[in-house]
C-alpha cells in the first residue's frame, strides 16, 4: 500500500485536511477487515517506529506495537524515565539520533504546557514522521478511533446530536487533549456538538472559537452549556469524561475542593434516559467506574466502548501504513 502521506507529521488533526482523515478512515476499514479474515498486511516490513512514553497507557501502547507487527514492522517500547532526556538531553537531539535509527518517532507526553511543544520541537528537527500518542492539547489517535466508530455506528454524521460531557473522576488530574480534539474534530463532520462542563473547566478560548469556525464551515453547530441535563436531553452520542482544570488552575494536585464540588456530574441510567432512545455513550478509557459512570451505563446496552477502544488499533495502523515510508 502507497504511504500517500510519507513523512507527514501527525500531532494534530487539525493539520490534516477533510480528503487525508477520510482516506486515513477508508484503510482503517480495509485494514480492520483484514485482520478480521487473517489477510496479511505485511506494509511495512522491516521498518521501525521508536514509541516513547512520558506515561502510563493500555491502549495506545499496545495498539501501536501490536499493530506495526502486524504490519510486518517492529515498534520499540521508550520509557522515557529510562532515557537521557531524564537527565536533560533535548528534544532536538533526541529527535535527530532516533530519526537516523528508523521510521518514525511516536510519542506521549501530556504535561501541561510542555507536551504539544515537546512534540513539535521533535518534528522540527526529526526526518521521519512524528505520531503523537497525546499531549497535553491533542490526541488525534484517539479522535480518528472515535469518528471511525461512529461512522460505523450512525448513518450520516451530518447533524448528529452529539455532547462531550465533563464528568467527575478522582483517578489523576487528566489532560484536555480527548475532548479538544473532539470538539474540532466533529464539527468538521456536520455533528451538532454540545460541550457541557461545570464552571471552572474551562477549555481553551482559541479552541473554542476553533470549534465555532469549524462548525460554520461544515454545516455542523458548537454550543457550551454549564447545564449537565442539557446536554444528554436527546442527544444521539453522550461522551462523558473527566478532564482537569489546566485551563484555570495549572496546579497538578488531583483532588480539590472545586473538583468535590461537582460529583453529581455522572453518567448514569437516570442521566441516559433523557437522551435519545438509542443514545450511544461512548469513552476513550480508563473510565473511572462508579465516578464517571455507572457500571450499568457503560457495561449496558448503550454502551459502545470496546468497540471505539478496538478501532483504536485499525486506525493506528492506517495512521502508521500512511505516514511511513522507505528511508
Ligand atoms: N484512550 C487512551 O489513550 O488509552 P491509554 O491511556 O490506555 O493509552
Amino acid at each position: 500500500m502507497k504511504p500517500l502521506y510519507k513523512g507527514k507529521h501527525f500531532i494534530t488533526l487539525e493539520d490534516w485536511s477533510k480528503e487525508q482523515i477520510d482516506k486515513l478512515l477508508e484503510v482503517s476499514h480495509d485494514l480492520k477487515e483484514k485482520f478480521k479474515t487473517n489477510v496479511p498486511t505485511p506494509y511495512l516490513d522491516n521498518k521501525t517506529s521508536f514509541n516513547m512514553f512520558f506515561e502510563q497507557s493500555t491502549r495506545t501502547r499496545n495498539s501501536m506495537e501490536a499493530g506495526l507487527a502486524q504490519l510486518g514492522g517492529h515498534a520499540t517500547f521508550l520509557d522515557t524515565s529510562t532515557m537521557q532526556i531524564s537527565h536533560g538531553e533535548s528534544a532536538k537531539d533526541t529527535a535527530v539520533i532516533l530519526s537516523s535509527y528508523g521510521h518514525a518517532i511516536a510519542c506521549r507526553n501530556c504535561f501541561w504546557e510542555v507536551g504539544n511543544d515537546f512534540l513539535n520541537k521533535m518534528a522540527k528537527h526529526s526526518t521521519v514522521p512524528i505520531l503523537s500518542l497525546q499531549d497535553d492539547l491533542y490526541h488525534p489517535m484517539q479522535g480518528l478511533a472515535d469518528l471511525m466508530t461512529i461512522q460505523e455506528k450512525t448513518e450520516t454524521t451530518k447533524n448528529l446530536k452529539v455532547s462531550v460531557i465533563w464528568a467527575y473522576a478522582s483517578s489523576h488530574k487528566k489532560p484536555i487533549s480527548v475532548p479538544l480534539t473532539q470538539i474540532l474534530l466533529f464539527p468538521r463532520y456536520g455533528m451538532d456538538v454540545t460541550l457541557a462542563y461545570p464552571e471552572g473547566y474551562d477549555l481553551p478560548k482559541w479552541a473554542i472559537e476553533k470549534a465555532k469556525k469549524n462548525a460554520l464551515e461544515n454545516g455542523g453547530t458548537f454550543k457550551i452549556t454549564h447545564n449537565m441535563d442539557e446536554a444528554y436531553i436527546n442527544a444521539d452520542i453522550v461522551i462523558p469524561k473527566n478532564w482537569g482544570s489546566w485551563v484555570t488552575n495549572q496546579s497538578d494536585e488531583v483532588v480539590d475542593d472545586l473538583l468535590e464540588s461537582y460529583k453529581s456530574w455522572k453518567c448514569t441510567e437516570e442521566m441516559i434516559s433523557k437522551a435519545s432512545p438509542n443514545v450511544y455513550y461512548m469513552h476513550a478509557l480508563p473510565a473511572d467506574r462508579g465516578n464517571e459512570v455507572e457500571d450499568s451505563v457503560i457495561d449496558g446496552t448503550h454502551s459502545i466502548v470496546y468497540q471505539e477502544a478496538e478501532n483504536r488499533l485499525h486506525t493506528a495502523k492506517a495512521v502508521m501504513v500512511m505516514t511511513i515510508g522507505d528511508k
